[in-house]
């Protein structure tokens, strides 16, 4: 196993063609300090040339053809054998099943592709002669988040690429996969990363305090942390947490009712939470965000329990008459 290997994400790769992004990605997660290893190369198509690539650089390989199985046992023999070495993400490049509805929600989060046209233009096929065809100056490609409607979740990070007067959809696809083969690595990267990424984590955060009513941000201790009630006079209820006193936790510090609480919750759940130094003297409770798969609901709920501690009773009473609706 080479060295560091352990705290990278593992991720299994779905193909059903050539496989040059599975390459692109192959290569880059040989790099030092790559974010992510690979565990498995799977496809639906036996003489897909990628797994020849695959198996010659010694990865774990996988088949299953799609013909004469239903969608959903295609879908639960890919699932099996990505359990199966114990992938954390599945990363699409050139898998032309669609997934069905449930497998895609088992994934949510964890599930990537990338498509061939500046997204939300041109989803489904043949997106570079309809981009020909419209006459527009660029095509490219698109990274996102899969979910159940196709080619529609979050795009994470596109690239544009000129299209040439002389350009057929094959030149053209040529040209967009030497641009892919930078991008996809690097937004794959950058995806499986986000969850130890403070300045990531922070951000989520600061969107889910400042949505409570008549919220700030304010430092305390060199800290950002968030406040109720005015600039002047506002109470604390949340505080940004990151590595500190010796903690290697990133996490959210938020007020529990009781220190029977905030001990009960560090006890039976220590992956969660934990008791943070000097504020958890006094009730707080550290909720850690730089763990896999945080439920960011989760978070909002702690924000808003603490908020209600702190916030004066005009603004607890505004926000239980919008909870009625
Ligand atoms: C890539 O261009 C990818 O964007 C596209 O298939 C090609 C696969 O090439 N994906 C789709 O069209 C998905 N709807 P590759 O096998 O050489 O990586």
């Amino acid at each position: 196993m080479p060295e560091g290997s352990q705290s990278k994400a593992r991720i299994a790769i779905f193909i059903s063609g050539t496989g040059t992004n599975m390459a692109a990605l192959l290569y880059a997660s040989r790099l030092q300090e790559a974010a992510f290893e690979i565990v498995l190369v799977a496809s639906n198509v036996e003489s897909a040339t990628g797994l020849e690539l695959a198996k010659l650089e010694g990865l774990a390989t996988f088949t299953h053809s799609h013909k004469g199985v239903t969608r959903e046992e295609q879908d639960a023999a890919m699932e099996r054998a990505v359990t199966e070495a114990g992938a954390d993400f599945i990363v699409l490049a050139g898998y032309m099943r669609i997934l069905s509805d449930e497998f895609v929600e088992r994934w949510e989060g964890r599930l990537l592709n990338i498509h061939p046209s500046l997204l939300p233009k041109y989803k489904g096929l043949d997106t570079f002669q309809r981009a020909i065809d419209a006459g527009d100056s660029h095509a490219g490609s698109s990274v996102h988040i899969v979910t159940a409607e196709l080619d529609a979740g979050e795009v994470l990070a596109q690239v544009r690429v000129a299209i040439a007067p002389e350009d057929s959809a094959e030149s053209l696809a040529q040209r967009v996969k030497l641009a892919e083969h930078q991008l996809y690595p690097r937004a794959i990267a950058e995806y499986v990363s986000r969850g130890s990424d403070p300045d990531f984590l922070f951000a989520k955060l600061r969107e889910l305090a400042l949505a409570l009513p008549e919220t700030h941000e304010k430092d305390s201790h060199g800290s950002p942390g968030f406040r109720v009630g005015t600039e002047k006079s506002g109470k604390f209820f949340a505080h940004f947490s990151q590595q500190h006193h010796g903690s290697e936790h990133i996490a959210v510090l938020v007020k529990t009712s009781s220190m029977d609480e905030l001990m009960g919750l560090v006890e039976n759940q220590p992956g969660t939470y934990y008791k943070p130094a000097y504020y958890g003297a006094s009730g707080w409770v550290g909720v850690i965000l730089n763990r896999p798969n945080v439920d960011w609901e989760h978070v909002a709920d702690w924000l808003e329990r603490s908020w209600r501690q702190c916030a004066p009773s005009r603004l607890t009473k505004l926000l239980d008459a919008a909870d009625q609706f």
